[in-house]
Formats: structure tokens, C-alpha cells, sequence
């Protein structure tokens, strides 16, 4: 009984798991592309842009699950500054994981690029782009995608230097120095929190 409610539940682990991984790689997609050259960049690129878009829809659908389910309470043991800590890093995530796609989906959809080069979905289908924004006359186009493409530079370094860096070696800190087991919550095989 104390096993199962100290764990996050299956779908919250496939929903955490997932959306890391391809989170990591989208980074490691984006600044492989930045030393490659044009046409390797641009098929890098077209992967990132399908994974970060999977990651908009995976996050709707998480967030969405995690409203209506209680996660497991936060071990007794937490201090309060942990407590809020953790909170502020769980919901800058899921911001994040949001807001990130979001504004990529912004900075591609104005620019005259996006005609020739949709946003793939594994060979399904096309998404779209953002209509008023791919309809800008020209100059106002150039400027939106300065601006999207600004701020989807800044939150990628809140997040990569800011939330994953809190995130892990907080995670880290209490598995390894605490003795907490607190990666028991989100990794199925390892010892359940106390
Ligand atoms: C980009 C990568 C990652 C993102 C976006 C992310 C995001 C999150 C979020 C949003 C939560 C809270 C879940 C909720 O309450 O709904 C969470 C919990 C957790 N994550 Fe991650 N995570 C990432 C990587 C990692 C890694 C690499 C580890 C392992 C070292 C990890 C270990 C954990 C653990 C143990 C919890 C549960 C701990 C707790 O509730 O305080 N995460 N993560
Ligand atoms: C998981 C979501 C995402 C993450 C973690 C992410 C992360 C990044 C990172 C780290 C960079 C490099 C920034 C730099 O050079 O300082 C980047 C650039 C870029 N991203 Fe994303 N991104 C995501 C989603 C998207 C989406 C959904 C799109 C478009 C549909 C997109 C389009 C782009 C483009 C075109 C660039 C290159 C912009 C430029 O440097 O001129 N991204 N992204």
C-alpha cells in the first residue's frame, strides 16, 4: 500500500520518460546542426522540429493527466525550501515543455521557408503553420521570427543551464546523500521511497 502511493503512477512515468528523452535529443539534435554543415543541419533540423512538436502534444496530454491525478505526496522528510524548490522546477517544466515548442512553432511559421519546408509528421502528415503569422508582409515577418526566434533561444537556457541542472542533481542528491530513494518515484525498478 505505501509502495504504490509513494510512486508516481505508470502512465506519469511513460509520460515523464518520453517527453525527457526527446527533450535531450531535440537539444542535442539543435546544436549538432549548429556545427554541421547547411544540408545536414536541415534534415537534423526537420527531426527536431517533428520531436518538438510531438513534445506539444505529449505535454497537453500530460498536464491534462496530471490535473486530474494527485501525484504522490512529496516524502515527509522535505524540507520547506525542497518543497518549494521542487514545485517551482515541476511546474517551470511543465511551462516549458509548452512553451519551448510553442514559440519554434512561432519563429518556423514566419518565415517564407515554411511553404517549401512544412513541418513533417513522420510521413503522416504535414502540421501547420501558424496562419498569421506565415502571412505577415515581409518585414513584419523578418521581425516576428527575430523576436520568436530570441525567445525560444532564451527559454532553452532556462531550461538546459536553469530547471534540468536543479532537476537531476536535486534528484541525485537525495538517491546518493540523502538515501532517500527518491528516484524510486518516477523509475519503476528501482526501491520505492520511504
Ligand atoms: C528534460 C528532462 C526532464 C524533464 C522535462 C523532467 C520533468 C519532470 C517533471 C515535470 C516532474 C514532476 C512530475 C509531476 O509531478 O507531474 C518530474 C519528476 C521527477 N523527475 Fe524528471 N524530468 C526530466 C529529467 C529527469 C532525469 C534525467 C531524472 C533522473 C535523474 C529525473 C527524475 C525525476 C524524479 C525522481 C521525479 C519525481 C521526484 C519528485 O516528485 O520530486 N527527471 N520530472
Ligand atoms: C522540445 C522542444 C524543443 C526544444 C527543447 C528546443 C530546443 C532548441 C535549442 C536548444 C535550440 C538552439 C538554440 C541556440 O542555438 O541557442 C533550438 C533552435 C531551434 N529550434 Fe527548437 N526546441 C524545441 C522545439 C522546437 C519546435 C517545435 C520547433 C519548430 C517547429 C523548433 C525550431 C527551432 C529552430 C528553427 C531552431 C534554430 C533557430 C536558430 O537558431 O536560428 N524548435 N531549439
Amino acid at each position: 500500500m505505501s509502495t504504490r502511493r509513494s510512486r508516481y503512477s505508470a502512465v506519469a512515468m511513460i509520460f515523464h520518460w518520453l517527453i525527457a528523452a526527446l527533450i535531450i535529443t531535440n537539444v542535442a539534435l539543435a546544436w549538432t546542426a549548429d556545427e554541421m554543415p547547411r544540408s545536414t543541419a536541415a534534415g537534423l533540423m526537420a527531426w527536431h522540429k517533428t520531436f518538438g512538436i510531438t513534445v506539444l502534444v505529449l505535454s497537453f496530454g500530460r498536464l491534462a493527466w496530471r490535473l486530474i491525478h494527485r501525484p504522490p505526496p512529496l516524502g515527509q522528510h522535505l524540507k520547506t525550501w525542497e518543497r518549494w524548490l521542487a514545485h517551482i522546477v515541476h511546474w517551470g517544466f511543465y511551462v516549458l515543455m509548452i512553451g519551448l515548442p510553442l514559440t519554434g512553432w512561432a519563429l518556423v511559421s514566419a518565415s517564407p521557408l515554411i511553404k517549401v519546408y512544412p513541418i513533417e509528421m513522420y510521413g503522416l502528415f504535414d502540421w501547420p503553420a501558424i496562419g498569421p503569422l506565415a502571412n505577415l508582409p515581409p518585414a513584419e515577418m523578418k521581425a516576428a521570427h527575430e523576436t520568436w526566434e530570441g525567445v525560444h533561444h532564451l527559454l532553452a537556457k532556462v531550461m538546459i543551464y536553469g530547471l534540468i541542472p536543479l532537476h537531476v542533481l536535486g534528484a541525485l542528491k537525495h538517491q546518493f546523500l540523502d538515501r532517500d530513494n527518491e528516484l524510486g518515484r518516477m523509475i519503476p525498478f528501482l526501491k520505492a521511497p520511504r
